[in-house]
């Protein structure tokens, strides 16, 4: 089969990214251009920035992706870009290009979900890796449980109710002052906490595989509130790790128990929690136990970047899912809906 190359282009939030992948599997460039200096100025991403930096951004990163790879763009096969779940002036962008591109080009436009993205992170780390399998999908603004049931078909089986549980890290790290994005810096500070000093609250909802992490955010909140209010000396690696703790508890016992509800015997997890050091740990010690294969990618393919959308497009395009030019972006896109 002839070989295909996939230019991968993400603007859903605050990077600019693209990349090709060689026949869906092999990342040959993955360039992104992060804006979260910028955003950290203001603790957390703010929209009308993050457009305006995709729009000074996306054709640099482009161009790099395509010289890095060693190719010109005559020979790019397909062009899949993000059309949402995002910021909708951010995704606009990205997708703006790509629809100029594949018009000039005469290539096809595939739109990818973000969020099947980044569950394709884990076919870029993995060459072997064939669905079906669980994947725990836990990002800033996702917390989901999804059946893979094969390449571009999928069920969410289990979302948030409420924050996702990188919002939830990013709301704490504010309050604690360890700055944005919030999931690194816990991360970092729990190495050296006592991970049992509190007891935050974990949310369970019976015959549901559901999350809920804004009551424990407020636990924590309001210990931290009442704590200054007492003139306390607060803990910063001890709360940090109690939180995190009970974040990865419950991430960990729903995944756990969906995969052992399916004949599935696999557990994949995607997005920028997913290169949180503790759930790494616990979820691969929990999936040894449940005698099921554990998949993550690496941190650089969990967070935002394009080669997991060049995947997901080269997917679709080899099931014939072309995207007409006139795909509009949409910031509240469900993940089964073309
Ligand atoms: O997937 P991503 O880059 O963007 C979205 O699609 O949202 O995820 C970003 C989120 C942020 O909330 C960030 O705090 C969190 O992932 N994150 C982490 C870690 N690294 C990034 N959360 C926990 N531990 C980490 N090491
Ligand atoms: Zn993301």
């Amino acid at each position: 089969m002839k070989d295909i190359y996939t230019l991968g282009i993400e603007t859903s939030c605050d990077e600019t990214a693209a990349s090709i992948v060689l026949n869906g599997r092999k990342i040959l460039s993955n360039v992104i251009s992060t804006q979260i200096d910028i955003h950290k100025l203001y603790g957390g991403v703010v929209p009308e920035i993050a457009s305006r930096k995709h729009v000074e951004f996306v054709l640099p990163v482009i161009n790099e992706a395509i010289i890095e790879a060693g190719i010109t763009k005559n020979e790019i096969d397909v062009i899949g870009v993000t059309y949402g779940p995002g910021l909708v002036g951010a995704l606009i962008v990205g997708l703006s290009v790509a629809k100029a591109m594949a018009y000039t080009l005469q290539k096809p436009l595939v739109g990818v979900h973000h969020i099947e993205g980044h569950i394709s992170a884990n076919f870029l780390q993995y060459p072997d890796l064939q669905p079906p399998f669980i994947c725990l999908v836990a990002s800033g603004g996702h917390s989901n449980i999804v059946q893979v049931k094969d390449y571009g078909q999928y069920e969410v089986i289990g979302r948030t109710r409420d924050d996702a549980a990188g919002e939830a890290f990013d709301k704490i790290s504010r309050a604690l002052g360890l700055g944005y994005p919030g999931g690194p810096a816990i991360d970092k500070a729990s190495k050296s906490g006592n991970n049992e000093a509190f007891n935050f609250p974990r949310v369970r909802f019976k015959g549901s595989l559901d999350f809920s992490f804004s009551g424990l955010k407020t636990s924590v909140l309001n210990y931290l509130n009442n704590s200054v209010a007492k003139g306390e000396v607060i803990n910063v690696p001890d709360v940090c790790a109690s939180f995190q703790k009970a974040v990865v508890d419950i991430l960990v016992e729903n995944t756990i128990k969906a995969v052992e509800a399916s004949d599935y015997k696999k557990i994949a997890l995607a997005g920028g929690v997913a290169s949180n050091s503790y759930l790494k740990k616990c979820m691969k010690e929990a999936a040894d136990k449940a005698h099921v294969e554990f998949f993550c990618p690496d941190p650089i393919l969990c967070t935002d970047n394009a080669a997991m959308i060049g995947c997901a497009a080269y997917y679709q395009y080899l099931k014939g899912t072309i995207s007409e030019l006139n795909l509009n972006a949409n910031p509240r896109l469900a993940i089964n809906e073309r």
